[in-house]
């Protein structure tokens, strides 16, 4: 296993060691990415090494990856490793299904690593501003690991969020406002209550769980890339860690040389910073007022990440496209309906997304693609039945 060298802002490169707990670049306040001695790991050897030692590892999913993961027992709930689902209607479109993961949702993965190292750190106390689903990662990845858990989410969150929270027994505070007046209360909170905060982006392993799902759907391809992924974004943790996961694929010579996916950001009409600023040409967001949203992990009004993610959706040749809360609906009812999978919102934006591009043109039927559905429909049956207008009857 390769030890980690360093940690690298990714704003101005500067570099720090890894030996002790880490948050954000000392200089800049940029996102540090995690960076590798990767040499004795080149060639395809190592990469086929991959399923074969899966198949004897005491850690299943996301752990077979654990050749290019810091090296360091994992507190694991078996995340990762998670269905493509082959569209019935679309041959070349594959559906990640992230809802198969512990939690029910694709957090999972980066709360495992970012949790993982916690423990090796020695961290007792972490905190997290959440729009809901990392919340309840935390939860359980902090249960699993006996260290505890300070959550901040907004009063609205799926009610699915809250309940298991509390069941993992967490310290849960419900905000009144968004994700981003949670992230006010833990920065303003942590230092006298001796919290490590575990937000998006503010310490490096989240994205290194993430990065996980990029070395996936690649190998799960056969080793090559799609023509597209389609990624449901809120703070853009997970299109940051797809992209960091291909150019080391690539340094590591586990993948031929080519095209590299576009990367397609999908938000919600309701709060699309990220969408209006790749419009604009713009370097970064604004802060998007009033977001509101049924896809509640989209409703980041300003993701901490934004000049990353603009930056990957350029050089990919990627789009950043937002759809109506209407049309996300629908799109959810249709592929509920026709394929037998019971997308979230999130996901949902990635369907209408897809369909969308296919009849631009921007994208061929025969372009293989992938789209995520970042958690199972079955955590927001209230928010969803809400904007469907379902009601028990009686
Ligand atoms: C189901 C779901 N999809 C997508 C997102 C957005 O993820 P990211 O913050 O990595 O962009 C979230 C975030 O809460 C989520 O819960
Ligand atoms: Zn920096």
């Amino acid at each position: 296993m390769p030890p980690i060298t360093h940690l690298e802002c990714s704003r101005c490169h500067q570099t720090v060691s890894a030996a002790s707990p880490q948050t954000l670049c000392p200089a800049c306040a940029g996102s540090f990415y995690v960076r590798y001695n990767l040499s004795p790991l080149k060639g395809i050897s190592h990469r086929d090494a991959i399923a074969r030692d899966a198949a004897a590892s005491p850690w299943p999913g996301m752990w077979r990856y654990r050749s290019v993961l810091p090296d360091v027992a994992p507190v694991t709930l078996g995340e990762g490793w998670t269905p493509m689902l082959r569209s019935k209607r679309f041959p070349n479109v594959y559906v990640k299904e992230e809802g198969a993961n512990p939690t029910g949702s694709f957090k999972a993965r980066g709360l495992a690593l970012a949790v993982t190292m916690a423990r090796h750190y020695g961290l007792r106390k972490l905190a997290v501003p959440s729009a809901g689903n990392a919340a309840g990662a935390l939860a359980a990845y902090a249960a699993a690991a006996g260290i505890e858990a300070n959550i901040f989410m907004p009063k609205d969150v799926p009610f699915a969020n809250y309940v298991e929270a509390l069941m993992y027994g967490a310290n849960v505070t419900l905000v009144d406002g968004l994700i981003s007046d949670c992230g006010r209360i833990v920065a303003e909170r942590k230092e006298k209550e001796g919290w490590f905060d575990i937000s998006t982006l503010k310490e490096p392993f989240r994205i290194e769980g993430k990065k996980t799902m990029g070395y996936e759907l690649v190998e799960q391809l056969g080793w090559v890339y799609p023509a597209a992924v389609f990624y449901p974004t809120g703070g853009g943790v997970g299109l940051i860690g797809m992209w960091k996961a291909f150019l080391e694929l690539e340094e590591l010579g586990w993948i031929r040389p080519g095209q590299r996916p576009k990367m397609i950001a999908v938000q919600s009409a309701g709060c699309a910073p990220v969408v209006r600023a790749f419009d604009l040409g713009e370097k970064a967001s604004q802060m998007w007022p009033d977001a509101a949203t049924f896809a509640a992990g989209l409703r980041v009004p300003k993701p901490y990440g934004d000049y990353i993610m603009l930056d990957i959706l350029k050089e990919s040749g990627g789009l950043a496209l937002a759809f109506s809360d209407a049309q996300i609906l629908s799109s959810l009812r249709d592929w509920a309906r026709n394929e037998g999978i019971f997308l979230s919102p999130e996901g949902a934006t990635a369907t209408v997304a897809y369909e969308h591009l296919l009849h631009t043109g921007f994208l061929k039927p025969q372009d293989t693609v992938v789209l995520f559905n970042t958690g199972s429909g079955l955590k927001y049956t209230d928010v969803t039945a809400e904007a469907a207008s379902i009601h028990r009857p009686g």
